[in-house]
């Protein structure tokens, strides 16, 4: 998504806005831009491609002299990449420039208007009304001006505003995009999202829904869409610079997934107390679990995998029927919820539009909602009913992996928690499950000290065209997620079949060599699967396993097995998905693939 960076202070802005937007290309974006008051005017440059593009044009900035600013980094919605659709847009004086991330739904009625006004258009943004309107509405107020803008757009926005006749302020507004405000020793900043500053100030403020920013050198004040003042509270990010940095690795991807370990630990050490599972953020909810019917789950992606192995792993062990509905089907399937019902929404960014929406959807109808969420003081965070936070830290490689896991090590608690109040748990097996729990983070450690022969096997498939991934229950639920894996950052099709489902039209596909990625964690299900494997085998299939330590008779059918370390069968997915991690992480390096940015896709998808 875009990416939005601003400056005022003492030194040079556009040097610092160069380095925020770095931080920020995780998000995803086709080209780039800022815009620099010199005290007298503003100078805009924007160039479409990466942001290097940019570097080169302004000198690193030197060319773009002054000491208030904006820059951005635009992921195209309205409009094909171009210097005219980068943003900041401007007004026809260039008095004002804007820099916008999210979508004004309304913005066709709105520049028709505008040219009926007289104004001229040179872009297909819906970001360039908001230009001509912050014009047409200025009489010397900024604060009066932008809020004239925001009764009349509907949609997503967060903005960064600068206007020659305030050379002392920036001014940020944010309603349903992200935004941070940064505050500095003499400065001040705004950002998309916190590695944009973290090297230049731990304390930031977040800015709420429909609230204004007016930020100077050495004074930040907020107003909300009344223009009255208002306080807001300061926070202080524990990240250290690391954690937003690859840390040696050649891809954040990597990083990520040798994370792992210590993010399971994170996750679960707050809500283990005297050997019994503890929701803090539940204790005063007002949901009588014991009573629940039924459970729905509601995400988009790697968090939709997450929820499905939920989904397995509550029914089995707490006996509640679980629903699992993609988060952009459930906002618009009128989905039958009332009084008494809990949606669960999970979201390692806490971002997403769909996943966003669809909180707004379950509450309407009256549902509780809890937000399994990463990004702290993220959207999701204030609109659900219950936060519970996964802790993986910032993760920057639009893959998902350290999150994904922490979202099933939330989920397996939820699980026990719900079978405790349900009574479908004895003392004996909580226990247990608990124990099995404390010892995933050696457990992944053990599979992710294999990735070298996970790469060497990885190497012979990097010119693959199709790769299958097949399983029944909750392996079916691991494999979905490594075929994503493998698709989203290599380009190579692969899809994920119920391991039952192969002969139902699929295995056609099997050709000679054709390479079946085949898991089998569940005792209950080996045999079922082994069938598979020899069906697809008979076909010419090549297959790799993935499967416990000790299931040797794997051997008899598989041509390369992966064995994982035995543990709780509701906890595989959380072994078993490693190697399909590197898997997916080897072809695409091999095939010398930017591993952390994949074409086309963005780490958060702010917009439907
Ligand atoms: C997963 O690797 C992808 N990046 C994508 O599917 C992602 O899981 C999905 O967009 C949901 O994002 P969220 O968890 O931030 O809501």
């Amino acid at each position: 998504m875009c990416g939005i960076v601003g400056y005022i202070g003492k030194k040079q802005a556009a040097p610092i806005l160069l380095d925020g937007l770095s931080k920020l290309e995780y998000r995803g974006y086709d080209s780039a831009g800022m815009a620099v008051f010199d005290g007298e005017n503003i100078k805009i440059e924007k160039t479409p491609g990466r942001l290097k593009v940019l570097e080169e044009t302004t000198h690193g900035g030197e060319l773009m002299p002054g000491m208030i600013g904006i820059g951005h980094t635009r992921w195209a919605t309205h409009g094909v990449p171009s210097t005219e659709n980068a943003h900041p847009h401007f007004n026809a004086s260039r008095s004002i420039a804007v820099v916008h991330n999210g979508i004004i739904e309304n913005y066709i009625k709105l520049k028709e208007k505008m040219i009926k006004r007289g104004y001229k258009f040179v872009s297909d943004t819906d970001t360039e009304v908001l230009a001509h309107m912050l014009d047409y509405y200025y009489k010397g107020d900024p604060v009066e001006a932008i809020i004239k803008v925001m009764h009349r757009v509907e949609g997503s926005y967060a903005l960064g505003i600068i206007f020659t006749d305030c050379p002392d302020d920036v001014f940020a507004v944010r309603k349903d995009s992200p935004l941070v405000i940064g505050k500095g020793e003499g400065e001040n900043f705004i950002a998309s999202d916190v590695p944009a500053i973290l090297k230049y100030t731990r304390n930031v403020y977040y800015i709420q829904n429909e609230e204004i920013a007016k930020i100077g050198t050495d004074k930040i004040e907020f107003f909300n869409i009344d223009a009255e003042p208002i306080e807001k509270e300061l926070h202080r990010v524990e990240w250290d610079m690391n954690a937003a940095e690859k840390g040696g690795y050649e891809f954040f991807m990597m990083k990520e997934m040798m994370e792992q370990p210590k993010v399971i630990r994170d996750t679960f050490t707050p809500h283990i107390k005297n050997n019994e599972i503890v929701f803090d953020e539940l204790k005063d909810a007002d949901i009588d679990f014991s009573k629940l019917t039924s459970l729905h789950i509601v995400a988009c992606g790697s968090a939709y995998h997450a929820g499905f192995t939920g989904k397995y792993v509550i029914e089995k062990m707490a006996r509640v029927p679980v629903y699992v509905d993609l988060a952009s089907e459930f906002r618009y399937r009128n989905p039958i919820l009332g009084e008494g019902d809990v949606v669960v929404l999970i979201s390692q960014s806490g971002e997403t539009a769909d996943t966003k929406a669809a909180i707004g959807e379950a509450k309407a109808k009256g549902a509780k909602t809890i937000a399994i969420v990463n990004a702290k003081g993220s959207s999701m965070t204030r609109e659900a009913d219950y936060t519970i936070y996964t802790e993986a830290g910032p993760e920057i490689s639009v893959a998902t992996t350290k999150a994904y896991s922490a979202q099933l090590i939330i989920l397996y608690m939820l699980a026990i928690k719900l079978a405790e109040e349900k009574g479908t748990l004895k003392e004996d097996e909580k226990k247990q499950l608990i124990s099995d729990l404390l010892r995933l983070p050696e457990q992944v450690e053990m599979v992710l000290n294999n990735k070298e022969r996970i790469q060497k096997f990885a190497n012979r498939y990097i010119a693959a065209k199709d790769i299958f991934f097949i399983g029944r229950g909750i392996d079916y639920a691991i494999a979905i997620e490594g075929a994503l894996k493998l698709k989203e950052i290599s380009y190579i099709h692969a899809e994920a079949y119920a391991a039952g489902e192969l002969k139902h039209g699929t295995i056609s596909l099997i050709e000679e060599n054709t390479l079946v990625n085949a898991v089998l964690t569940q005792e209950d299900l080996y045999d079922k699967t082994i069938s598979n494997i020899r069906e697809v085998k008979s076909r010419g299939a090549f297959v790799m396993a993935v499967t416990n330590l000790g299931h040797t008779k794997i051997e008899e059918v598989a041509d390369y097995v992966v064995y994982i370390p035995e543990t709780n069968k509701y906890f595989t997915n959380t072994l078993a998905i490693i190697p399909l991690q590197l898997f997916g992480y080897f072809v695409s390096a091999g095939k010398g693939y930017d591993v952390d940015h994949p074409r086309n896709l963005a780490k958060s998808v702010t917009v439907e």
